[in-house]
């Protein structure tokens, strides 16, 4: 069994790298894929850069030319849940493309033509593993399970926030998940996103998200290995 880990930003994998064993780099454009061991499981990782166009670069290469049998994704994200604080975590049931807007024809926000889903749902093995792993290392008060909508936006409003919530039901935001899982679902691979949370989308995200990404990072981190301790 072969498993693809992906996150945005440096910052995100840096520390899944540093625990990893026998790693070997295979450059892809200006893409560097790290496959090796970690919890004595095959793994590939990559830093995907940032945006859905970045993810879904990624995740395709992992299908096509890794070969993995399913993708984590791990990173942070801005919280669009009110209840939801920084450093918590959101384990996605479904990912929704939230700048996907072809309503003049009639369609939801969100929808993607002539596409049967668009409202891409994770695994539900991988995420039951994953809740279980992120309440034993966190409390239960500060792991959610909801839906993860992402766009090629850094939102940092809280009348965007109101959108979002209304609009989508999101529990939180960032810029590559949804389109990582529009991949898996057309390659039907199983796959989950998990964040942690960097900061509230808000008036204040541009300051919190520099100074919570590193916290976020590894708490998302410490999630990923206790998957793969169980898998
Ligand atoms: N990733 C982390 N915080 C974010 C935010 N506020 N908007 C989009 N992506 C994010």
């Amino acid at each position: 069994m072969r498993i693809g880990i992906i996150g945005a930003m440096n910052e995100e994998i840096i520390e899944l790298k540093s625990v990893m064993n026998n790693i070997e780099e295979e450059c892809i454009g200006n893409l560097s894929f790290f496959k090796g061991e970690l919890k004595g499981k095959e793994v590939v990782l990559v830093e995907c850069g940032i945006g859905k166009v970045n993810g879904a670069i990624c995740a395709t290469f992992m299908k096509s030319h890794f070969n993995v049998d399913m993708l984590l994704f791990t990173g942070v994200a801005g919280g669009v849940n009110p209840d939801i604080n920084i450093g918590d975590i959101v384990i996605a049931t479904d990912l929704v493309e939230h700048d996907f807007d072809t309503t003049a024809f009639g369609y939801e926000l969100g929808q993607i033509p002539r596409m049967a889903e668009y409202k891409f749902k994770t695994d539900e093995t991988l995420r039951d593993i994953a809740y279980d792993c992120a309440v034993k290392a966190f409390g239960e008060a500060k792991v959610w399970k909801g839906r993860i909508v992402s766009g090629d936006q850094f939102i940092a409003s809280p009348d965007k926030i109101k959108w979002l919530k209304e609009i989508f039901d999101g529990y939180c935001t960032e810029m590559e998940g949804a389109a990582v899982a529009h991949v898996c679902y057309t390659f039907n691979l199983p796959f989950l996103v998990i964040r942690a949370i960097s900061d509230k989308a808000d008036d204040d995200a541009k300051v919190d998200y520099p100074e919570f990404v590193k916290l976020a990072a590894k708490n998302s981190k410490t999630i990923i290995e206790g998957i793969l301790e169980r898998l």
